[in-house]
Formats: structure tokens, sequence, C-alpha cells
């Protein structure tokens, strides 16, 4: 084993497939040409190394996001926001029978570190986590090469507004070209009529038209920030590689095809919903689900969040509802 000081990533030396294997606190990671394998000490679980890169792209780039990042039905983590659980089992209703379930709490910025550097050893040259499936190349093999660009990218993360002088700019051709599965999305940007005095202060672009150009999917982009109201609008194909359980309420509006929702229980994962949200369609989505997306053709999503950091509290605690509305 070789302890990196700096940021006090464990790493092995090269496998015979040419990965490296972490481990932190009592959970190793071992990836081989096909699977990530993963022991702690009342278990071990295997992984489709696709999903699991796609998982672990996202538990980085979002800084384990909103409360569970669930890789899948076993692993994942929950957000406390300055610490970071990472569990095996725990919000599996037969791994909690059998007392097989293994939680760990660590420092955000130890599990960020081993995170981010098995993602960019683990990833081989032509894969890219974040694109479709359709749009990159493949994952599995003995280590070829890295994809450090793409599994860095910065995350667009407006302060204001997307388009507002000095924040997040517009995308281009140069920058950005129309996916394929958007290429009917109109460009025009609109007309800005202010009022006398207020011609700095009036900002608008198209959202449809910025949402054409993302060259990533299941990846929401802050584009608005109102004290703690963010819209997070995102373009999706294929699979949601993560199962996230919420710890607040999210609501969702379809802005264009179809997404398949699977809703199950947060902490059982005893299936609660399934959710069919076709352009227009709008969704709260509870504060005590996990929910995972299907989608058939690229579409188009708005994530509303509320971002204020007293909500997950409340909520646990049974002073805020875990949904919007009671019918
Ligand atoms: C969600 O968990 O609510 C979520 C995550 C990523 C997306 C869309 C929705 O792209
Ligand atoms: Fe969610």
């Amino acid at each position: 084993m070789t302890t990196t000081e700096a940021n006090e990533v464990t790493a092995t030396e090269p496998n015979a497939e040419g990965y490296k294997q972490f481990s932190l606190g009592g959970f190793t990671f071992r990836r081989d040409e096909f699977f990530a394998h993963i022991t702690w000490p009342t278990g071990s679980h295997v992984l489709s190394v696709d999903n699991f890169l796609r998982a672990l792209q996202r538990d980085v780039a979002w800084d384990f996001f909103y409360g569970t990042v669930n890789f899948d039905g076993v692993f994942g983590t929950v957000n406390h926001y300055g610490t970071v659980d990472m569990f095996a089992g725990r919000y599996n209703d037969a791994y909690r029978k059998a007392e097989l379930d293994h939680v760990e709490n660590f420092e955000t910025p130890l599990i960020r570190e081993t995170f981010k550097a098995m993602l960019d050893d683990w990833t081989n040259d032509g894969f890219d986590p974040f694109a479709s499936p359709a749009e990159t190349g493949k994952p599995f093999g003995e280590k070829q090469g890295s994809n450090t660009a793409a599994v860095t990218r910065r995350r667009v993360v407006a302060s204001r507004m997307v388009g507002v002088p000095g924040d997040e700019p517009l995308r281009t051709d140069e920058t950005h070209p129309i996916n394929r599965m958007f290429a009917d999305v109109a460009q025009d940007e609109p007309v800005i009529e202010a009022e006398p005095g207020f011609e700095g202060e009036v900002c608008a672009f198209n959202l449809f038209a910025y949402l054409s150009r993302s060259d990533v999917t299941w990846n929401p982009s802050v584009v608005s920030v109102c004290e703690a109201s963010l819209y997070c609008p995102t373009t999706e194909e294929y699979i949601l590689p993560v199962i996230h359980g919420n710890d607040r309420v999210e609501w969702f509006v379809q802005l264009s095809d179809t997404i398949h929702w699977e809703v199950e229980d947060r902490d059982t994962g005893a299936a609660r919903a399934k959710v069919v949200m076709k352009a227009g369609d709008v969704a709260a989505m509870p504060g005590d689900i996990r929910h995972r997306g299907f989608s058939p053709k690229r579409s188009m999503l708005l994530v509303w969040e509320n971002a204020s950091p007293e909500l997950p509290e409340l909520i646990a605690s049974g002073r805020a509802p875990t949904a919007p509305i009671d019918f």
C-alpha cells in the first residue's frame, strides 16, 4: 500500500489489469476488465464497471449531491454537508435483516479525493462517464490511457443566471455544437426591450437553445439562482446512473420528450410509484423517496431544487412535510 500524504488517498500499485486498488476505512475497491469489486468487513459486492464509473462521476462532480447517492441497491453515499457516509446494504431491507450492512462516516475532503483518484485511474481513454452511451466509447478492458479532461470537466454553476455579464456564458457552435437529437430546437435569443435606465439590468436567454447544446447527460447544471431556489435543468438519455435518495422535496418540470421514473421508499427500496412524465408535466418528488429515471429519447428536464441548508433536519424531525401537497 502507498499513501499519498497530501490528500491521504490510499492506493496500491496497479494490479494485473493495470488498475490501482483503493481503500477507505474498512472499504476496499478493485476493478478488473468488466467489474468494480467492493468489500467491507461484513460482505462484498460486484457492479458492472460502466455503471460504477457513471455513478462515481456524478458523486464526484456533484460533491455528494443532496441526500443519498445509491450506485445501485447496495452501495452508495449519504451527504451530511461536511461529512459523508459511505454505506453498503444500509438502505436494503434484506441486507439490514441479515445484519450484513455497513456504514462509515468520512470527512468530505478525504472521500472526495479518494473518489476523484479512483475515477481518474479507472476511466480509460475514449470513455466519458457523463456522455450518453450512444455517444462515447466503452469503459471495459485492461487499463488503456485516461480521460482526465472529461472526468474533471467543470460543472456549470451560475451565481445569478446564465448569460448575465460575468456569469456562466451562453453556448456557441465553437464550444458546444447542437446535439444530434436536438437539431430541430430553435436557436433564436429573446429580444430585450428594457425601460430607459434599466438597459444594463435586464437579461434573458433561450433555455431550450442552451440545453440543446449540452454534451453531457443526467447532470443538472445550475442556470439560475434566487437565494435558495436553484433551477437545475439537464438533458437525459438512457438511464440515470444513480438512484437518488432525497433529503428534501424536488420539483421536476419535463421540458421535452418523456422520462419514466421508478420511485421507491428511500430507506427500504420498496416500490412506491411509477411516474411517466411527458413534455409539460410537473411533479414534486417527496423528501422520503429514491428515484431513477429512464429516458428513451434525449429529453430536457428542469430539476428545481431548494438548497436551504436547514431542510434535511426540518424534514427528518417531522417539522416540515415530505410532500408539498396533501390530496
Ligand atoms: C435527481 O436525482 O433528481 C436527478 C439527478 C440527475 C438528473 C435528474 C434528476 O439528471
Ligand atoms: Fe432526485
